[in-house]
């Protein structure tokens, strides 16, 4: 997973691409690198480490090429270096390319390569896209080039490719999502909206297998099985305000403090409060259709994986269907029975996570209907589940998913509304729910307002090595999320357990001083999760919780307590999840970890 850029218009290219990959930088950090002209030589900058590093590099660096490629890399194959990175050349350094994605059969295509006298200089996969339009690269007609270097290949890409042999730009993409942005006569090729949103908001999404031509006077898109692709663009509304910190210190915060909203834009225009009913425009045509399915199996990965466990208890509840919940990289190998009226649920921020494309892929090859809740507009899940519905809460940064998180559960209450209108759900029973659901952001922005006295607990525990959440029912997954979100961002081990679980193993960790968070609100399972926090404090253990009301049974068994209001027991995980994300973002601020960019992981992750 990399961010790739290009550009070609009437401006100095090199600052344009350093403004681009600077939005990308969620996308890969390892190292950066450019390539543009002069003096009618290919020049090509590149550096391992992040962005800033390749900047310091290039800060007395002149240059007045108005065309040129960029790239932020998320290392696969070969270690990140100065020679790793991209951008890529061929062996006459007169061909330069940059890609995301991985090439499958490169060791057999660059042993082939060699044999014909090519000489490769670096370990990665990337390089051999480069070698291999070199061979094809005949009669100075790049994008053909491309189109049969690419039929050669297996895996996944989005590339750029330019030569100084002609004034143009060719993209292509096949796993690994590339979109186009123009601004009369200037033309971008980005990885992301976010790269092009400093400087237009009009844009394309390319299919799986186009190849896109962008020269002086235009941009023309073809097809990787032949003739050629007429659309129009389309309007992005993220304004790149909301792409910038808004004056916090990460990302990941400023994501936290847009809960309210995000429950807000999550629901707008979809309810129908007298009805007690749901409409969602992506589901329009499948609605006759949902009433058939008899079971769902939701596919997702990491932090959207655990609000699918969420839905499972929710969807059980208000829907009366059996739920499974599955990692997409366990479904798309398994040789489970599928039958037709079954729903596979695909959860995913990106929409580009290539673990639950195939899963939903697999799904399709069955004939079983797929739906997506997506937040990225025209991404890949989006684009090839048979319906779906957005998050509309605008890009999500930081590596470390919330704001996500809380839109995808919200879409799931709205879901199961209407999954259970449609069967044993009274039209009370709903507008109970979304009553409630209407009232959570002002109650999210009571628990938000307390940052600083979860700073404070952050402040007890920060150094603590070890964590334990606990949960019961619909908190359960909290308690996994709790961990995740503390072992992603702040390097600390930390395991989340059902509570009931507590005495099956993990009891026998605790000692003293050992920090226990538990998820407990006062709900119908609250005096048993007491009963395993008296378990706790008998070996010593602190014990942090997250509850509605400091009563007499939480004092005797906590250290401290962060107070969330109250809600309905089903809604409760919309408000547990906040304190936790705010602890985890404190107790690495306080470890000075570099929250946005958590080590080894990536925001996006497009290879398997
Ligand atoms: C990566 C990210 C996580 C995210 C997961 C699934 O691991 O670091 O934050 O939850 O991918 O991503 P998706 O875009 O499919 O929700």
């Amino acid at each position: 997973m990399c961010g790739i850029i290009g550009y070609i218009g009437e401006k100095k290219a090199l600052p344009i691409i350093l403004k681009s990959l600077k939005k990308m930088e969620y996308r890969g950090y390892d190292s950066a690198g450019v390539a543009l002209v002069e003096n009618d030589k290919l020049i090509i900058k590149k550096k391992s480490g992040k962005l800033d590093i390749l900047k310091k590099e290039l800060k007395d660096f002149k240059n007045n090429s108005t065309i040129g490629i960029g790239h932020i890399r998320w290392a696969t194959h070969g270690e990140p270096s100065d020679l790793n990175a991209h951008p890529h050349n061929d062996c006459n350094s007169e061909l330069t390319i940059v890609h995301n994605g991985i090439i499958e059969n490169s060791n057999e295509l660059k042993k082939s390569l060699i044999k014909k006298g090519h000489i490769f200089k670096t370990e990665t996969d990337s390089e051999v896209l480069a070698h291999l339009i070199e061979e094809y690269y005949k009669n100075n007609k790049l994008e053909e080039a491309v189109k049969i270097a690419l039929e050669k290949v297996n895996g996944a890409y989005g590339i750029v490719v330019f030569s100084l042999k002609e004034e143009k730009l060719v993209a292509a993409r096949l796993g690994s999502p590339v979109v186009l942005g123009i601004k009369n006569k200037e033309y971008f090729v980005a990885s992301d909206v976010a790269a092009l949103l400093p400087f237009t908001k009009e844009v394309l999404f390319l299919e799986e297998g186009e190849i896109a031509i962008l020269d002086r006077q235009g941009y023309k898109i073809i097809k990787l099985t032949g003739g050629e692709s007429i659309r129009e663009t389309q309007t992005v509304d993220w304004s790149l305000d909301e792409v910038e910190k808004d004056g916090y210190d990460h990302f990941m915060l400023k994501e936290i403090m847009e809960e309210a909203d995000t429950v807000r834009a999550s629901m707008r225009g979809r309810v129908i409060l007298e009805e007690g009913d749901i409409r969602f425009g992506g589901l329009i045509d499948v609605m006759d259709k949902l009433k058939e399915i008899d079971r769902i199996i939701i596919v997702a990965c990491g932090t959207a994986h655990y609000a699918g466990r969420i839905a499972e208890y929710v969807i059980e509840s208000l829907v009366n269907l059996p739920v499974e919940v599955q990692y997409a990289s366990e479904f798309r190998y398994r040789e489970e029975p599928l039958d037709k009226k079954s729903l596979v649920l695909a959860i995913s921020q990106s929409g580009e996570t290539a673990d639950t494309l195939a899963a939903i892929r697999k799904a399709k090859e069955n004939n079983v209907l797929t739906f997506g809740i997506v937040n990225v507009v025209g991404s890949t899940i989006a684009r090839e589940t048979d319906a779906g519905i957005y998050n509309h809460i605008g890009p999500e940064i930081s590596v470390a998913s919330t704001k996500a998180f809380v839109s995808q559960l919200v879409i799931i209450y709205l879901l199961a509304i209407l999954l259970g209108r449609q069967r044993k759900l009274s039209r009370q029973q709903a507008i109970e729910i979304l009553d409630e659901l209407n009232k959570l952001p002002e109650k999210i922005e009571t628990i938000t307002a307390q940052a600083s006295k979860i700073d404070e607990i952050a402040k007890k525990y920060y150094e603590a090595n070890n964590f334990i959440y606990i949960g019961r029912k619909l908190n359960y997954p909290i308690a996994l999320e709790g961990a995740l979100k503390l072992k992603e961002i702040s390097y600390i081990h930390a395991e989340g357990y059902p509570a009931g679980e507590l005495k099956h193993g993990p009891l026998a960790l605790i000692e003293e001083g050992y920090p226990v968070v538990a998820i407990i609100p006062q709900d119908k399972v609250y005096k048993k999760t007491i009963n395993n926090l008296e378990e706790v404090k008998a070996r010593l253990g602190k014990v942090i919780a997250i509850t509605n009301e400091e009563d007499d049974l939480i004092k005797k068994v906590t250290d401290d307590v962060i107070i969330i209001p109250k809600t309905l027991e089903i809604l409760n995980p919309i408000l547990t999840v906040i304190p936790i994300q705010l602890l985890a973002y404190f107790i690495a601020k306080r470890r000075g970890c570099p929250i946005d960019q958590p080590r080894n992981l990536a925001k996006s992750v497009t290879v398997e």
